[in-house]
């Protein structure tokens, strides 16, 4: 049966993986899931697998992980090869994802047709990665914030994935050009690069100024509930672009001229929304600097969250949301109020004792041993 009778409009469907099957991925050598629509419990000792299933996971989502530099720590030590294949569903119907990685190649094919481009995988199915690795989010400087943007929007808008790729690339060309010691030369060739450079950068800016307009309220909201009202997060751009993707062009042209000598004596560009940053306040003061751990472990759920209501906003549907030994973290009443949170949509929970946090929820319960599923 494909969905659930919904009194609003006849039938909807959750966005979720149903089958996975991992080879030579990791620490598994051949292994086969099955998951349910609902809350899925990844549980085992340390080191077993829990965190290499729901990354293998997140990368068929993405065609990325959030703690790889090189996709050949995906293959299992000693193998040349990892595949990765799930048997997904959306509103629209099946899609069959395949992933086959080697040391320097990588075959991604979506319902059989090999895709040439990463934008190509991007919003078949969505994911939402939490592991308490992303209080980085907030403790960490304005690089983590940025992928944080950079991965969630690029999910639900391939235009802003491509503008940002090109935008990156122009940028390192930009910045070898400004080690070039030939000043005139420099200064002739950098308004040709800029005019490029700034018609990315306006995508990317765009997309980000409406990503954070829609993340901000979602985000506040999801910190007064998982606070009981105690405390108030506000997200702020720390630098404010005003107007359409023309006018941004026009203002980021303005600051990168500004910006010419400083950028050639440093010998890179000091502009930019590679530059750019969120400021998280926590009542009104600064999260970064000044919140308990606690409390920015708080804030980092609560922009997760905020993700994903995103996508359910763009989309239509919740993404599947991977929530990677983070229940141990958390103190009882968050717990709670997090599982209450996750009714809807398809979770994937990996912790070490599943009784201890779960509070008797209903899910699906998978025991996961040096690489297999204990069954
Ligand atoms: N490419 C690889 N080949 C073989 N084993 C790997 C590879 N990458 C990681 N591992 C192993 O996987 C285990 C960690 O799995 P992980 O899923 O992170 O554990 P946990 O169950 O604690 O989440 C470690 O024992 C590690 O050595
Ligand atoms: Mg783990």
């Amino acid at each position: 049966m494909r969905g659930k009778e919904s009194d609003f409009d006849g039938f909807f469907t959750i966005m979720q993986i149903k089958k996975l099957f991992l080879q030579n991925f990791r620490n598994y050598e051949s292994e086969n899931f099955e998951f349910s629509e609902g809350l899925n419990v990844l549980f085992g000792k340390n080191a077993q697998g829990k965190t290499n299933c729901a990354e293998a996971v997140f990368y068929l989502c993405t065609g990325t992980s959030l703690r790889i530099r090189h996709d050949k720590q995906l293959v299992k030590i000693g193998e040349q090869s990892a595949k990765i294949t799930a048997e997904a569903e959306n509103r629209y119907g099946k899609v069959l994802i395949e992933a086959e990685i080697s040391e320097n190649k990588r075959e991604i094919r979506v319902n059989g047709g090999k895709i040439s481009k990463n934008a190509d995988l991007l919003g078949h199915i969505n994911s939402v990665f939490f592991s308490p690795g992303e209080l980085r989010l907030i403790q960490d400087g304005p690089d983590e914030r940025r992928r944080f943007m950079n991965v969630s929007i690029s999910q639900n808008s391939a235009p802003y994935y491509t503008a940002l790729l090109r935008y990156n690339k122009i940028l390192d060309q930009r910045n070898a050009l400004l080690k070039n010691p030939d000043y005139t030369l420099v200064l002739d060739t950098l308004p040709v690069w800029d005019e490029q450079l700034c018609k990315y950068a306006a995508t990317v800016v765009k997309k980000r100024v409406e990503f954070l307009d829609k993340l901000a309220p979602y985000a506040k909201e999801m910190h007064a509930y998982l606070t009981d009202n105690a405390e108030e997060l506000v997200l702020r751009p720390e630098r404010k672009y005003e107007g359409e993707e023309g006018e941004i062009a026009q203002t980021l042209a303005r600051r990168l001229a500004n910006n010419y000598e400083k950028d050639m004596r440093l010998g890179f560009t000091t502009v930019g929304p590679h530059r750019d940053d969120i400021d998280v306040l926590i009542n009104g003061i600064d999260a970064k600097s000044y919140a308990s751990q606690g409390q920015q472990r708080t804030a980092a759920l609560s922009l997760k969250l905020a993700e994903v209501q995103i996508f359910k906003e763009i989309s239509g549907e919740y993404p599947v949301l991977i929530l990677d030994d983070v229940m141990s973290e958390l103190d009882l009443p968050r717990r709670k109020k997090l599982l209450q949170r996750v009714h809807g949509m398809q979770t994937l929970l990996t912790c070490t004792h599943a009784e201890r946090v779960l509070y008797g929820a209903d899910c699906r319960k998978i025991r996961i041993e040096n690489g297999k599923i204990k069954r």
